[in-house]
């Protein structure tokens, strides 16, 4: 009676650490959509890692949050459904747009919500448009990922340098604070972060 009682209570113990430990680790392998760097730990051999990796930051990449300021021709989008930005802004030589319509003229340091209606203007310290070279918008994920090796068209970055951008912009980080009526990208800044910092220390891979 006594062990039947103890084996009850054992087994209990048993399933509510297993239990436990699958949840936790099904948190650490994804946050919010996006799954972490350690999750690709396993893949073997590197460069299928590091493949895998870019392939997961594409999440981000290629989402309107992102996308919306790095079109290839024309000017940036607007929201999810990324139309055409309202009212029509053009990109110039130094991509913050004509005199009378500079990207600052409306857009703040920080987001600003709408007045009496709901939604808000995207703000960020230098709010302009990615140079027309890092544009994404129509580009294939194999594509973005040569793009953004390449020194001649990243704005002659190093691949370290690349990954850091992505860790450290805070236009970058704005994706994941984008002010009211936006959704957010997914994961968040720092998980983001991990896989670019991971894709590069496993040679900078590209999919396909
Ligand atoms: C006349 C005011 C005005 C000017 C000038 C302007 N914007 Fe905007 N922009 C807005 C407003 C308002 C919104 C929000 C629209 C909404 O969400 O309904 C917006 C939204 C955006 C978004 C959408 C963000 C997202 O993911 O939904 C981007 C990108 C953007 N602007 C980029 C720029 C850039 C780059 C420039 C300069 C080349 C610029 N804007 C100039 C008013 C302006
Ligand atoms: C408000 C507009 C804006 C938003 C939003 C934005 N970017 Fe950019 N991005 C820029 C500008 C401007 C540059 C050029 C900055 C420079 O060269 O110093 C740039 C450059 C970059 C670069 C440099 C290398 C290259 O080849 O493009 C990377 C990487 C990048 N952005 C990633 C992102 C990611 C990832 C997101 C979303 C999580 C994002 N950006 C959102 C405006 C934006």
């Amino acid at each position: 009676m006594k062990f039947y009682k103890h084996t009850g209570i054992l087994t209990g113990a048993i399933t509510l650490a297993v239990v436990l430990t699958n949840t936790l680790s099904a948190n650490a392998e994804e946050v919010n959509g996006l799954k972490t760097a350690e999750s690709f730990a396993s893949i073997e051999p590197e460069s299928a890692r590091s493949a895998a990796l870019f392939d997961e930051m594409a999440k981000v990449i290629t989402h309107p949050r992102c996308m919306n300021c790095h079109p290839v021709t024309g000017g940036p989008l607007q929201g999810d459904t990324q139309r055409p930005h309202s009212p029509p802004v053009k990109r110039t030589e130094d991509n913050f747009g004509v005199v009378a319509m500079r990207c600052t003229t409306c857009h703040s340091a920080e987001n600003v919500e709408f007045l009496g209606e709901s939604g808000s203007v995207p703000g960020n310290g230098h709010w302009q448009l990615a140079p027309q070279s890092m544009g994404w918008i129509g580009l294939s994920t194999i594509e973005i990922c040569a793009q953004l090796k390449d020194p001649e068209r990243n704005g002659g970055r190093s691949l370290q340098e690349v990954a850091h951008h992505m860790g450290d912009d805070s236009l970058v980080g704005w994706a994941w604070n984008p002010g009211p009526g936006r959704e957010a990208a997914p994961g968040t800044w720092e998980v983001f972060a991990e896989l670019a910092e991971h894709w590069v220390e496993s040679g900078a891979a590209c999919p396909g």
